[in-house]
């Protein structure tokens, strides 16, 4: 396994490979989510490329940068493992070098969610994953549908600036007690852990009334929104019921497909999940 920490370098070794390539962009501490992911991607290329980088700039203010959970060697040995053939590790210097002044906005779709919740946030994601793609020119790029709006984010950065690679959307990896896996739920605390299955459990009652044939915009939520504020240990920031597509938020009878998301907080850990509906 290769290890690329320039651009330069990672477009080189690039240059070598015939076939296709994936390319799996993560912010390490890697688990089982980030791991299957890479397995999408060795079953469908030729060569698997997985970038490491904790990007500032999608961090606001305030948030969790600084204190972001990191274990290069282990990450480094989960992926060697895994059979990925090159890591792109480049230092924030080599990313963001003194004068860097240009950056991606998505528009519509990042306005609402964790657009609203996290200013700024999605700027930086679009710029870092554009940059990902111009370092590593991936045929394929692989993204979790537990970040349901940056996966939407990327399908619209990629259609609208013609970037000619396939986005592959992949499932959700959980715990055994259903909770999304996430780098952040290691600052949970033992009660809080306990506790945060009431997340995919509250979602999974709103689908299971759109399942018998529930399709009231407000019902769905509230049934949601029920679930969660019944735990006293969870702080719901917000229940949305959307478009699956737009993101816009539906009202009344729901038709086609829709998107369940919510974010739980637990002390100061904010946790994601989400449901597609129809
Ligand atoms: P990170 O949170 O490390 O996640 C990297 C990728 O793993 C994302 O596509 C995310 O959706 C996926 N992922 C995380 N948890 C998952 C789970 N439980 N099941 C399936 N997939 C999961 O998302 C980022 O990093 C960054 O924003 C990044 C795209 C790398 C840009 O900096």
């Amino acid at each position: 396994m290769d290890i690329l920490e320039s651009p330069e370098a990672m477009r080189a070794w690039r240059a070598g490979c015939p076939g296709a390539v994936g390319l799996i962009p993560t912010m390490g501490f890697l688990h089982e989510g980030h791991l299957s992911l890479v397995a999408a991607s060795r079953r469908q290329d030729t060569h698997t490329i997985a970038s490491i980088f904790v990007n500032p700039t999608q961090f606001g203010p305030g948030e969790d940068f600084e204190r972001y959970p990191r274990d290069e060697d282990r990450d480094l040995r989960l992926l060697r493992d895994a059979g990925v053939d090159a890591v792109y590790l480049p230092p924030p210097s080599a990313v963001y070098p003194p004068g860097f002044q240009t950056y991606v906005t998505v528009e519509e779709v990042t306005r609402r969610l964790e657009g609203e919740a996290r200013p700024g946030h999605f700027r930086g994601v679009a710029t870092i994953v554009l940059k990902l793609f111009n370092a590593t020119t991936p045929t394929r790029a692989y993204f979790g549908r537990k970040d349901a709006q940056q996966l939407r984010v990327i399908r619209r950065m990629v259609r609208d600036l013609d970037l000619g690679l396939e986005i592959v959307p992949c499932a959700i990896v959980r715990e055994p007690d259903g909770l999304a896996m996430s780098s952040r739920n290691v600052y949970l605390s033992p009660e809080d852990r306990a506790a945060a299955p009431v997340i995919r459990k509250s979602l999974l009652a709103s689908k299971a009334a759109w399942d018998s044939g529930t399709r009231d915009a407000d019902a769905l939520r509230t049934l949601a929104i029920r679930g969660i504020t019944a735990q006293s240990r969870a702080n719901l920031e917000y229940v949305s019921l959307a478009d699956d597509d737009t993101l816009d938020e539906l009202y009344g009878f729901v038709s086609g497909p829709a998107l369940l998301s919510t974010v739980v907080r637990f002390g100061h850990t904010r946790l994601l999940d989400n449901i597609e509906l129809g």
